[in-house]
């Protein structure tokens, strides 16, 4: 896989095959592309089942700590070579702007990492809190808060699971809830148990949203089907005594190609629902 930003791109090369194939492939985008810089971002753990080693590093040109990116009008700041990800979570691009289409009132964006929804919910609604549980993520989230010259986006360090918990207990009540775990599916084999994660944080979500309130539900566990997640969503929605009207059915930017015979490339879901 190669995620482009601006003049760097990034190489991930998961399985055997297309390791082998690295060095043509950066000479391919050296003479295709001329970038400044080539990083690989081998440190996937789903690396090791192919008996790889994990590595990130430069593997062309040089990279900066921090490249400055456009995404929808805003400004954002990524690691390359230490992000999550590839540094920003491209996949989400036409995600967030589709949630701002509905976003208002007083915002919860749960797992905010660098604050991809919290900054595009900013104009949208009175306030934002972004949630994360990593101190990294959550600096240059308010980086790139700061460079867009935002000032109603308050960053959070806490566990999404225990933060939720707390606002329900406390009845808190949000207007727009964002829900964008990391896979909690990583395999099949723990399913069950990713699905009682997904309808934890579902249902702790809906509890807090006011009527009118809008839920915007992820899941990039390529295991969890989309019927399986709406599945998820609606006995939440019945646990918490709260009506759902599914608004948009989404998945990863266009980008992100979907191949039909490869079904693991159809990975992430973006519903968004209303609370009638
Ligand atoms: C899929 S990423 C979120 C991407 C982000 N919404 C964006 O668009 O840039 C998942 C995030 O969840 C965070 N995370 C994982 N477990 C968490 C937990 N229990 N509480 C809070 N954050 C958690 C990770 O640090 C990571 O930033």
């Amino acid at each position: 896989m190669i995620d482009r930003y601006g003049d760097y791109f990034t190489l991930q090369t998961l399985d055997q095959g297309m390791d082998r194939a690295k060095s043509e492939i950066v000479s391919c985008l050296q003479e295709l592309f001329a970038p400044k810089g080539i990083v690989e971002r081998n440190d996937v753990p789903v690396r090791k089942r192919e008996l790889l080693p994990l590595i990130a590093g430069v593997l062309a040109g040089e990279v900066p700590d921090r490249v400055p990116v456009k995404m929808n009008g805003l400004q954002l700041l990524a690691d390359l070579l230490h992000g999550q990800k590839t540094g920003i979570f491209l996949d989400q691009r036409e995600n967030y702007a589709a949630a701002a289409r509905y976003a208002h009132g007083r915002a919860l964006d749960c797992f905010t990492s660098t604050g991809g929804f919290a900054l595009h919910l900013a104009a949208k609604c009175e306030m934002v809190e972004g949630v994360d549980s990593s101190e990294t993520s959550l600096k240059l989230a308010a980086e790139n808060r700061a460079d867009n010259g935002i000032g109603n986006i308050e960053f959070k360090e806490a566990d999404v699971f225990d933060l939720l918990a707390n606002y329900a207990s406390a009845r808190r009540k949000f207007d727009t809830v964002v829900l964008d775990p990391p896979a909690f599916a990583k395999s099949r084999g723990n399913l069950d148990g990713a699905v009682r994660g997904y309808k934890e944080i579902n249902r702790r979500a809906l509890q807090l949203l006011a009527s009118g309130g809008v839920l915007v539900s992820c899941s990039c566990s390529h295991h969890l089907s989309e019927s399986a997640l709406l599945e998820i969503i609606a006995e939440a929605s019945l646990d918490t005594n709260r009506k759902l009207r599914v608004v948009e059915r989404r998945t990863q930017s266009q980008d992100h190609p979907i191949l039909l015979t490869v079904p693991e490339t159809l990975y992430l879901k973006c519903l968004i629902l209303e609370v009638v």
